[in-house]
């Protein structure tokens, strides 16, 4: 990837500026929906058709961001009311996954800490709970999937999942119970042992024997192929292991978190648009700007982990992956819902090239990191 040079703060302003504008418009449009995509440059609801929906935190998390930067009481209103909307999971077995993580830490933690709510304490801890109960003590790492019918997933865990322990770091600094403290470090123990290959990529799924906790096979899962390198999961990869140093200052989730992001750096293709897999055919196109808005988040806080020169290559390669989306990937017409453009959710699905919620959520996030705006949220 060929780093861009720009006027870093003047741009990142501008960004700013447009996402609240843009960003205001869209949620006076949208004031009771939980989106997922948007279809013509209309937002669904995942709150009617899919309320326990793994992504169903980021617009929470998006409109936490907004109040936060602007204190505009709109956005808490609606942000609440996500949350309320979350409750059911919280009542339905099959509703609870792997993915706590990503649906109460940008709603109820980040209102706990914004407000001190109680109720949202609440959700949080049981929502932290249930995560740890899918602890694999033999294997030492958290189930990600339920069964759906189509084969047994007892044994599967996914890269994914290192962006969920945030919320068992989070239950373990509330209460001092080194238990959330252990669950959340063995797995990514596990993560960095059987997901990262030596040259710094990920795989997205290992199995393991349930029983005996022995590895038994990868999965290509949402990316091209077995052995070849999810770029999303590259991306959850890099900011996971970032997220685990930040909590736990083991200097071993750094190094791994560096030598992912630095194999993400080196197979970016110059125009820092990035595909759906690093090693997808050469002749397919297909991108992913959900993981490019992710790696720049991970890279911006890795950043600010290492001195230097090591930390200008991480924090400018972040700022071009946002230059790059901003300018050529970014809708930023007012009158249509969603920002980033050309999300996959995976190579293999019938589908590519959409809108995606968590596309908008970690370019805002990132774009907050640079303007000084960010509340905190994993
Ligand atoms: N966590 C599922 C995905 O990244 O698509």
């Amino acid at each position: 990837m060929t780093i861009k040079k720009i006027n870093e703060q003047e741009w990142a302003q501008g960004v700013y500026e447009k996402i609240c504008a843009k960003m205001l418009a869209t949620a006076e449009r949208n004031r009771h929906k939980i989106p997922y995509t948007a279809e013509n440059g209309v937002f669904d609801d995942q709150a009617v058709t899919n309320p326990c929906w793994w992504t169903n935190g980021f617009w929470g998390g998006i409109l936490w961001q907004l109040y936060h930067a602007t204190g505009n009481e709109l956005y808490r209103e609606m942000a609440e009311e996500v949350e309320d909307k979350l409750d059911l999971c919280l009542m339905e077995h099959r509703g609870m996954d792997h993915d706590s993580g990503f649906r109460w830490l940008p709603t109820s933690v980040v209102n706990y800490r914004l407000t001190g709510n109680e109720k949202s304490y609440n959700r949080a801890r049981l929502a932290a709970d249930n995560m740890a109960g899918r602890y694999n003590p033999a294997g030492r790492f958290i189930r990600a999937w339920n069964d759906w019918g189509d084969g047994q997933k007892t044994g599967w865990a996914i890269i994914d999942c290192l962006m969920n322990l945030p919320l068992l770091y989070w239950a373990w600094e509330q209460i001092e119970d080194p238990r959330y403290l252990r669950i959340a470090t063995d797995h990514a123990d596990t993560a960095m042992k059987y997901f990262i290959r030596p040259d710094g990529s990920a795989k997205h799924i290992v199995e393991f024997d349930p029983g005996t906790g022995e590895y038994v096979c990868s999965h290509g899962g949402q990316g091209y192929g077995h052995g070849s390198s999810w770029t999303r999961g590259q991306a959850w990869a890099l900011y996971g292991f970032t997220l685990s140093y930040i909590h736990t200052k083991n200097p071993e989730y750094l190094a791994c978190a560096k030598r992912v992001a630095n194999y993400f750096l080196v197979n970016t293709p110059d125009c820092a648009l990035v595909p759906v897999d690093f090693r997808q055919p050469s002749d397919c196109a297909l991108e992913d700007s959900t993981a490019a808005a992710i790696a720049a988040c991970g890279l911006l806080e890795i950043a600010k982990c290492v001195e230097g020169r090591e930390q200008e290559i991480y924090h400018n390669a972040a700022v071009t992956l946002l230059y790059t989306l901003d300018t050529e990937r970014c809708d930023w017409d007012e009158s249509r819902d969603s920002i980033v453009q050309k999300c996959t959710a995976a190579f293999h699905d019938a589908k590519h090239e959409f809108p995606i919620i968590y596309g908008d959520y970690y370019f805002i996030e990132a774009i907050w990191k640079l303007t000084g705006h960010e509340i905190f949220i994993w």
